[in-house]
């Protein structure tokens, strides 16, 4: 297969990266301040002549203005530190997956000894996977689609591309809903309503998503806030709320943790979640710690390729995907030492999913503090601020990837760009949420429109891309231009280049291929 790629002849070297670095964007600001001063020059000799050049010297500015306004559109925003970059990628890692899902498979499947494979899983997988994407972002420096496109030189492996960016749109959806959910909590702790008997927490939870109108209203909410973070564009926006927010969400996660871990009789949600348990391991504990550590990452969903694009030539790509994988997976096993602790401490069994943070845990938090409720307030109040921070911070990544495709494919300004997705994105949550709330005409076969969505982007799409993704970049994309953004054209060593380079082509896509068949139940 022979492809033509869209950055030609940037094969190592500082000279190189630099030429490479003088972007399109400030050439043609050059042409354009030329073009104005040309202009003023000419139109004002013609204006002095006769009346058919006031009329071309007015032209002439309005072009220069349309322009103008053009280039502030296309322009891209890049991030403006190591820093951010870490931060804004692990915040979108960073999300209810973690808080939701991990801590109770870990519990259920062999406590340590899951987090152990999982960790294997984050490394040989989805690092792997991470500085894949990163490596599409960078080099195309455009939206997921369009760096799919750029880097398949007109075959089809474009195709991958647009699946992510319409993955990502989906998922926003649904996304939205759980997490305007978050902020009717923190709402409702500050209010002190989470507060009654065990079967109060499970009615107030039911009464509330099956009102049409309390979810769609806190969906909105989570969705303007989401909005007017992203409209400021990548560095403004996105970076200085992830400079802000992850901080934050890691003191209050570590404040709870301390809180819970003191409680009397903590320590046998403790020896829960970290007994290896060496008779709970089979193949589906393997095949659940891959899907999770995939969808932790938040691979395949066009958000890192996007960031990627905002990167600059000089962020080390292996490095940073390594720090992001361990943030992620800290996160994912101090949300157990957050919850377990807690829910032993008053023997109640913890589950998963909503259920677990939306009824199991308000419960747990009344009761572990009934002698002091004011710290039961509190810590309600900071879990549920928590849970926003890290809906929120995922809600950005995923917004930016339809936001890029809107702003650079259509051509129009930021602001444009990220209210239409915001406001599409809505409407889908707006219809999931209904389909929760009892709405016959949303069933699907039996299934609510959340489930839905949730069930081919996370089962179908997500693996499909991921696959993908990788047999482009280990089997197609030509190995100099994957050696190049690995090794920063040749700056950095790459140490594990070769070994990326073997994961990526056998390892990954294999072990896709394995969770895809067995969610099937094809093996
Ligand atoms: N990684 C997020 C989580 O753990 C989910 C997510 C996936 C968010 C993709 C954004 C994009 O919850």
């Amino acid at each position: 297969m022979k492809a033509t790629f869209s950055s030609s002849g940037h094969s190592g070297g500082m000279n190189q990266m630099h030429k490479y670095q003088m972007s399109a964007m400030q050439k043609s600001e050059k042409g354009y301040f030329l073009a104005v001063f040309l202009t003023k020059r000419y139109a004002f000799f013609m204006f002095m002549l006769n009346f058919d050049a006031k009329l071309r010297f007015l032209l002439y500015f309005c072009k220069c203005f349309y322009r103008k306004g053009n280039m502030a559109q296309t322009e891209r925003g890049n991030f403006a530190s190591k820093m951010g970059v870490i931060l804004a990628t692990a915040g979108s890692a960073v999300g209810l997956g973690n808080v939701w899902r991990f801590p109770y498979m870990t519990g259920e499947n062999g406590g340590a000894v899951f987090i152990f494979i999982y960790f294997v899983c984050v490394l040989l997988l989805g690092i792997p996977c991470m500085i894949s994407e990163f490596i599409i972002g960078r080099h195309a420096q455009a939206n997921t689609a369009r760096a799919f496109s750029k880097m398949a030189g007109g075959t089809p492996w474009a195709v991958i591309g647009y699946m992510g960016v319409l993955t990502g749109f989906l998922i926003t959806g649904y996304y939205a809903v759980v997490s305007g959910w978050c902020v009717h909590y923190v709402w409702s702790s500050l209010l002190g309503h989470l507060s009654g008997e065990p079967e109060y927490f499970k009615s107030f939870f039911a009464d509330f998503t099956a009102h049409p109108f309390k979810p769609l209203f806190w969906l909105v909410v989570i969705m303007l806030m989401t909005y007017l973070i992203v409209e400021n564009g990548v560095r403004n926006g996105i970076e200085r709320a992830s400079k802000i927010l992850m901080p934050l969400l890691f003191v209050l996660l570590l404040i709870i943790v301390v809180v819970s871990c003191m409680l009397p009789g903590a320590d046998a949600g403790i020896n829960f979640l970290l007994k290896p348990d060496w008779n709970a391991i089979n193949s589906d504990v393997f095949l659940s710690a891959l899907g999770q550590s995939f969808y932790s990452m938040s691979i395949a969903m066009g958000c890192i390729c996007t960031y990627a694009s905002y990167f600059s030539r000089q962020t080390n790509l292996a490095n940073s995907a390594i720090q992001i994988g361990i943030i992620d997976s800290m996160v994912a096993v101090l949300a157990g030492l957050m919850i377990f602790p807690a829910a032993f401490s008053v023997g109640v069994s913890p589950d998963s999913g909503p259920s677990l943070i939306f009824i199991t845990l308000p419960n747990v938090f009344q009761q572990a503090f009934a002698s002091v409720p004011m710290v039961g307030y509190i810590i309600s109040l900071m879990f549920y601020s928590l849970l926003t921070l890290a809906a929120l911070t995922s809600l950005m990544s995923l917004v930016e990837v339809s936001t890029a495709f809107c702003q650079e494919e259509m051509h129009i300004s930021r602001k444009k760009a990220t209210f239409l997705v915001v406001a599409a994105a809505s409407i889908i949550g707006m219809f999931c949420s209904l389909s929760l709330s009892g709405y016959d005409g949303l069933q699907v076969l039996g299934r609510s429109l959340f489930d839905i969505f949730d069930f081919v982007t996370g089962q179908i799409f997500l693996p499909v891309v991921g696959f993908l993704t990788c047999i482009f970049i280990g089997w197609f994309v030509p190995h100099h231009i994957v050696r190049d953004e690995f090794t920063n054209f040749g700056t950095l060593r790459g140490t594990y280049f070769h070994f990326y380079v073997f994961l990526v082509k056998y390892v990954c896509p294999l072990c896709i291929l394995f969770i895809f068949l067995h969610q099937f139940g094809l093996i």
